[in-house]
Parts: structure tokens; C-alpha cells; sequence
């Protein structure tokens, strides 16, 4: 993300609804962008005292140039969907952007859930986004159901951490930095009619904290319309009286007051997604095929899907990008720096200094444990040393016993053979003398 990205470029609320196209690594023709209509003497009004300029002098192009900056820069979008193996993932997020997505369907059998990412940079009006995408495999699928949330935290605080360390830095390149903490999360709930189960409520809690969570419910065509409304009602009441904060989409900016309080009111979204183009009329429509007819993914009368597409990318994409900024990041920061051991008012050359004295103190630290290590190292070798001298000695005792041993074995023998000869030799004399009589 730039320094740009962060200002809150407002673009017209409800632009006109074409879908993005994909295009991957595309670069586009800079569009022509018009200032803002609103006179800026309107602006001025606003602010208290106001001198007057007698003359046309050219600040009412300051807003061009900001927004001029930013379409030139590109933004940055980063989504994850959170949800059960086969809730409707991937099916969701391409009928949302539009596009076939190349993730891999996910086999039971993980022993812990995984975070899968896909990249892409897609286009629409000369406005460039990059998008990231995030999809969990195999969350659920574990018996430790409090693993699968934390799997997810560390996924998100890491990239809070590495957005961190490059602000760290003397030097630090944000221009240039990728930004991938996640902006929006899209949380699939079972349609099961029976409320949040302990796995949701678990994780809710922790990514409430750390992501706008936008819940959702999977697979809403195999609900009946009725039972949607209590299951949304009986939901929105568990998170309540859990204290679940979920993201609600702003309602104090005027021109998108009306629209955010009927999406705010629709939350958790009764979605469907379908890969499957049918024939209606004239027209092809994105909609899933039953025996008894079609419930189509972008009519408001079959499910939430136009609603969720407003909400999450149409009129609130720099909200939830500012607020991921703002507030979640600025938590977590806040927690790390206290951690640190970074007060306020530390910044420039102070917080250097920190850094340099929380350095010093690593170094410390680790020279210690180095010389703790080198001394446990050394003992542990001067009792193995001692030990195979024992060994050693015992081998060298056993040795000189065999050799006594031997030395008298051989002794022994010796005496015998001696003994033979002997014997021997006097047998032959008796033979030879007996031989002569
Ligand atoms: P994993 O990545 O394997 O965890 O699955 P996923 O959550 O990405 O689900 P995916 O989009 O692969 O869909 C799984 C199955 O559900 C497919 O057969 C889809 O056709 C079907 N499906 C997806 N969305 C819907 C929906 O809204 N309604 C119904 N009835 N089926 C759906
Ligand atoms: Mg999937």
C-alpha cells in the first residue's frame, strides 16, 4: 500500500454495475479523471474562518491531482473467505469477481487448516486493483476446532507484523511495499437453520479483532425463505449476546447512508454462487439448475448475492481498507510497540535509539544464553569425556586380564607340551634300548 492508497479517495457511491474483467498483468491507458464537481468555496464553509481569494489561483485542483495519484498507483484489494471444506468458497468469490479462479478443491483428509492465496491484477474503467485472494482448506476438518481460528490470527497478525516491520525501518519503502493484510473477510456459515456452532463463535470472536468480518450464509437456495429470516435473526442475536463485534458497513458518510443501512439490515448475506451460466429469455444468467426450475445468483428475489456484491465491492472497498488501516492495524501496532517497549512520542531519531537499546538488549541476551549454551555444551562433553575414560580404563583392565590369562594358559601349555616331550623322549629310549636286545 502507498501513502496515497491511505487517503479516502471518494469515488462516485453507487458506480455503474459492469463487472470486472480479467486481466492479468495488464497495463491500462490512464484514464481522464474530472475534479470533483462540489465548488470549493462549499468546502471552505465548512472549516470556520475562511479568507476569500480575490482571484482564481488553482487549489480546486488539489483533489484531481490526489485522485490523478492514486488511479496511477493502482489500489491494492485483499480478501479472504473463511468457511467449512465445500460451503461454496470458490464459487462465491468467482461469481463475485466474475472470473474462473484456479484453486483446488480440498480432500478431508488435512491434518491443519491451510491458507491458500491467488493474485491477480484485474481492471475496470482504467482503475487497476490488485487482488488478493485468500481461501482456508480444511478448516473445521480437525477435532481441535480452536486450532483452525488460531491457524487463521497468525495468518493475519503476520502480515499486520511484516506491514510493521517495514514501517520500522529507517528506510522504510511503503510506496513500493505490497500491502496483503487482509481487508475484508467473508465468513461462511452452515445453512443449517440451527444457529452459530462453537467452531463459528470461536472464530468470530478472534477475527472480529483482526479483520472486517462480513458473515455469510452458504448455500442459501437449499433454505426456504422464511426459515432464512429466522436464521439470520437467530444469528445476529447469538452474536449480540456474545459480544462479537462484525464489521457493519458505515452509515454517517451521507451519500451512502441510505445503502449501507439496507446492507447492514440483509447481514449475514443469504448467498449463492454458481459457476453455470442458463438461458433465460434471451439472456444467459449465472444461476443453479433444479428439476423444477432455476434460482439465479444476481436476482435480489433468489438470494443476497446483489447485495453483497454492493456492499463489499461497489460502495465500501476504501472504508474497509481505511479501517483495516486505521483501527485493526493501529491495535495491533499499538500492542507490538507496547511489547517493544515504545512509548509515545518515540519517534525519529528517539525511536532509533529504542531500537539500538532493544538491540543491545537482544544482543545481551543472546550472548548470554550463547555462553549458557557453550557452558552446559561444555559440561555435558567433560562428563561424556569422563565416562569413555572410565570405559576406557575398564576396556584397558579387561584387556591385561585376558593377556594374564593367556600368558598363564599359555604357560600352562607349555609345561604340558614340555611334559609330552619328555615323556616322549624316554618312550623312544626305552623303545630303541629294547630294540638292541
Ligand atoms: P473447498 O475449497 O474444497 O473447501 O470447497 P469450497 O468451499 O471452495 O466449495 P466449492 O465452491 O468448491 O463448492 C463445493 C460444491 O458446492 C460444488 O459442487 C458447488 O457447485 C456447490 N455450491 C457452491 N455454491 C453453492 C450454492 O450456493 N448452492 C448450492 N446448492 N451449492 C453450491
Ligand atoms: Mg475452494
Amino acid at each position: 500500500m502507498t501513502d496515497v492508497d491511505r487517503k479516502p479517495t471518494h469515488f462516485p457511491p453507487n458506480p455503474p454495475p459492469p463487472i470486472p474483467s480479467h486481466t492479468p498483468n495488464t497495463t491500462m491507458k490512464k484514464p481522464t479523471i474530472a475534479a470533483p464537481s462540489i465548488p470549493v468555496s462549499k468546502i471552505l464553509e465548512n472549516h470556520g474562518r475562511v479568507m476569500q481569494l480575490n482571484g482564481h489561483v488553482g487549489f480546486d485542483s488539489l483533489p484531481h491531482q490526489l485522485v490523478k495519484k492514486a488511479v496511477e498507483a493502482g489500489f491494492q484489494f485483499n480478501l479472504m473467505c473463511v468457511g467449512e471444506t465445500g460451503m461454496g468458497k470458490t464459487t462465491l468469490i468467482e461469481s463475485l469477481f466474475n472470473m474462473k479462479l484456479d484453486f483446488e478443491p480440498c480432500n478431508n483428509e488435512l491434518k491443519t487448516v491451510e491458507l491458500r492465496t491467488k493474485t491477480y491484477e484485474v481492471a475496470e474503467g482504467g482503475i487497476r486493483v490488485k487482488l488478493r485472494l485468500v481461501e482456508t482448506a480444511g478448516f473445521g476438518d480437525q477435532l481441535d476446532k480452536d486450532k483452525s481460528a488460531k491457524v487463521i490470527v497468525d495468518y493475519l497478525e503476520g502480515h499486520f507484523e511484516r506491514y510493521l516491520q517495514e514501517e520500522l525501518k529507517p528506510r522504510r519503502m511503503l510506496r513500493y511495499f505490497e500491502d496483503s493484510r487482509i481487508h475484508a473477510c467473508l465468513y461462511f456459515i452452515s445453512p443449517t437453520g440451527h444457529g452459530l456452532k462453537a467452531l463459528d463463535l470461536t472464530t468470530l470472536r478472534e477475527l472480529s479483532k483482526r479483520v472486517n468480518v462480513i458473515p455469510v450464509i452458504a448455500k442459501s437456495d437449499t433454505t426456504c425463505k422464511d426459515e432464512l429470516l429466522r436464521f439470520k435473526k437467530k444469528i445476529m442475536s447469538e452474536l449480540k449476546s456474545q459480544n462479537i463485534e462484525i464489521y457493519t458497513f458505515p452509515v454517517d458518510d451521507a451519500t451512502v447512508s441510505e445503502t449501507n443501512q439496507q446492507m447492514n439490515s440483509a447481514v449475514p448475506f443469504a448467498v449463492v454462487g454458481s459457476c453455470d451460466f442458463v438461458k433465460k429469455g434471451e439472456k444467459m444468467v449465472r444461476a443453479r439448475q433444479y428439476p423444477w426450475g432455476i434460482v439465479e445468483v444476481e436476482n435480489e428475489e433468489h438470494c443476497d448475492f446483489v447485495k453483497l456484491r454492493e456492499a463489499l465491492l461497489r460502495t465500501n472497498v476504501d472504508e474497509m481498507r481505511q479501517r483495516t488501516h486505521e483501527v485493526l492495524y493501529e491495535d495491533y501496532r499499538k500492542e507490538r510497540l507496547k511489547q517493544m517497549k515504545i512509548g509515545d512520542g518515540e519517534t525519529g531519531p528517539k525511536i532509533i535509539e529504542k531500537l539500538a537499546a532493544k538491540h543491545r538488549e537482544y544482543q545481551d541476551e543472546y550472548a548470554r544464553r550463547e555462553l549458557a549454551l557453550r557452558e552446559e555444551f561444555q559440561s555435558k562433553l567433560d562428563s561424556t569425556e569422563a565416562e569413555m575414560r572410565k570405559h576406557e580404563e575398564a576396556l584397558t583392565a579387561r584387556e591385561r586380564d585376558i593377556n594374564d590369562e593367556f600368558e598363564r594358559e599359555e604357560l600352562k601349555l607349555d609345561t604340558e607340551l614340555r611334559q609330552l616331550l619328555e615323556e616322549r623322549t624316554k618312550l623312544m629310549l626305552k623303545v630303541s634300548k629294547k630294540l638292541k636286545k
